[in-house]
């Protein structure tokens, strides 16, 4: 624009057009989608500018098709904008600072538009006049403020008012409504063209805000699912590692637990050799069974599922246990609802699970107790099979409870911690689930499984 360009232009023209080329400026450098709200609003209601007494903004929410009040400004609030950047006007940018930004969003006003959501379905013509039609509106012209329908503009603003789409490429992104409600001075055409320019700038820089925030959140996302994978990529190379540790020194474990068997039979009773190859026989025992867990944990379960009947399997682990229950002076009693029960499933794993169960049932009752199992039908779901595990060993610390299914989470000296975790997998695997709870006297385990639906003859069982 040249000199003698500039002198024809009116004052307040060549004011819009400085407010317009200030704003853009500011666009490129604002990003934050609230600073900008307010930076929006500010400029158009401020003083300086002396275009409108107050101003709404409202964004339209793509998914739920509702237009959703953001804030409200009105001149006594909207303070000045600070000019920052160089001296020359062009080349200038707006900042608003945080307190003022408070102050706006603490107006009673605000608060109510902010409340504000109106669905663009919903039959306003003003709403259908701005989004659908992105024409802009005069409310003289438009009849709003004499639609019984309303609840929508007229208890914010109870005179005329002008709104405008904000649009940005092809989308109504929103729109903005402006009032002078202090002096009911009549809205000029001059501004409303005006409004109509600045908010196509507004509708640019609010969409190129969400976008950025969206990919800012994808970025975040992808660095976090990123981070998991890595962090799962060590935990399984970790894992593997076990396995072949475990593996290596399952056979060395094996000699060295047979020789001093060997030696425990060679010795006699009573002499310090004989309670040394003791020791070693029952450590070597206690490192192959750390061994087993840590290689069931992490070797991939090949199942194998047949029909099994869980009572036969349950009294299969009682049997196995005898003696760990006459050393411990436990109790046992088995309920089985209903006898011809069947679960499709791999009765090896299943043995583990009971297994397991009853070894930590027996570690929790040191000084002895009862372990009551039942199996019966589910009332609530007649399509599984409910399985509770009940000790009399006092519980678990409710903290605790949450991880006990963890992987290495122990509370014993000699524990691995995995037994719960190879369970919770097991019975995850038979499409089931687990539970732990504390009942009176001590743990209750409860395992849900699915029931085969038809009734299977006792000899395929
Ligand atoms: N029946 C139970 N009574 C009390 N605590 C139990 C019982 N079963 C499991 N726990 C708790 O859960 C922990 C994890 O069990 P588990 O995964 O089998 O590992 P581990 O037996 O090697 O400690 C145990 O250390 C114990 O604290
Ligand atoms: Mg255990």
């Amino acid at each position: 624009m040249n000199n003698q360009e500039s002198q024809q232009l009116p004052e307040s023209r060549l004011s819009e057009l400085t407010l317009l080329y200030q704003f853009s400026n500011t666009m490129l450098s604002t990003i934050r989608l609230n600073k900008l709200i307010h930076l929006i609003l500010t400029a158009i209601t401020t003083s300086s500018s002396n275009l409108f007494e107050r101003a709404f903004l409202f964004l339209r929410n793509e998914k739920s098709n509702v237009l959703q009040g953001m804030l409200a400004v009105n001149r006594q609030y909207s303070g000045d904008l600070e000019i920052v950047g160089t001296s020359d006007v062009l080349e200038s940018r707006w900042d608003i600072g945080d307190e003022i930004i408070a102050r706006q969003r603490s107006t009673e006003l605000c608060l109510k538009v902010r409340l504000t959501r109106v669905e663009i379905d919903s039959g306003c013509p003003l709403v259908k006049q701005i989004i659908n039609d992105r024409s802009l509106c005069h409310s003289d012209a438009s009849q709003c403020l004499k639609c019984t329908a309303c609840n929508f503009i007229r208890p914010l603003c109870n005179g005329s008012f002008a709104a405008v789409p904000l649009v940005s490429r092809d989308n109504t992104i929103g729109m903005i409504v402006v009032d002078n409600p202090d002096s009911r001075r009549e809205i000029s055409s001059n501004h409303i063209h005006f409004l109509q320019l600045f908010a196509n700038q507004a509708g640019m820089a609010i969409e190129n805000s969400i976008l950025y925030n969206r990919i800012q959140d994808a970025n975040l996302s992808l660095k976090d699912a990123r981070e998991r994978l890595l962090h799962g990529e060590r935990l399984a190379a970790i894992g593997e590692m076990a396995a072949n540790v475990a593996h290596e020194l399952k056979n060395p474990l094996i000699t060295i637990g047979g020789f001093a068997g060997r030696l425990l039979k060679m010795t006699p009773d009573g002499t310090q050799e004989h309670n040394y190859a003791g020791t070693i026989v029952s450590e070597v025992g206690r490192l192959e069974k750390m061994l087993a867990e840590i290689l069931a944990f992490s070797s991939k379960p090949s199942s194998c599922f047949t029909l099994c009947n869980l009572e036969e399997i349950i009294k299969d682990c009682f049997s196995n246990c005898a003696t760990t229950f006459e050393d411990h002076n436990i109790k046992t009693s088995l309920t089985v609802d209903l006898p011809s029960i069947a679960v499709l499933g791999d009765a090896h794993q299943l043995k583990q699970v009971f297994l397991n169960l009853i070894l930590n049932s027996c570690d929790a009752m040191p000084e002895g107790g009862d372990l009551n199992i039942t199996v019966e039908k589910n009332d609530t779901d007649k399509r599984t099979v409910i399985i509770t595990v009940l000790d009399s060993g006092g519980g678990i610390p409710k903290d605790m409870l949450p991880q006990i299914f963890n992987p290495f989470f122990t509370t014993k000296t000699h524990g691995t911690g995995l037994g719960l975790a190879i369970v919770n997998r097991i019975v995850i695997n038979h499409f089931g689930s687990i539970d732990a709870k504390n009942g009176d006297k001590g743990t209750i385990f409860t395992i849900t499984l699915p029931l085969v639906e038809h009734k299977v003859p006792h000899h395929q069982l």
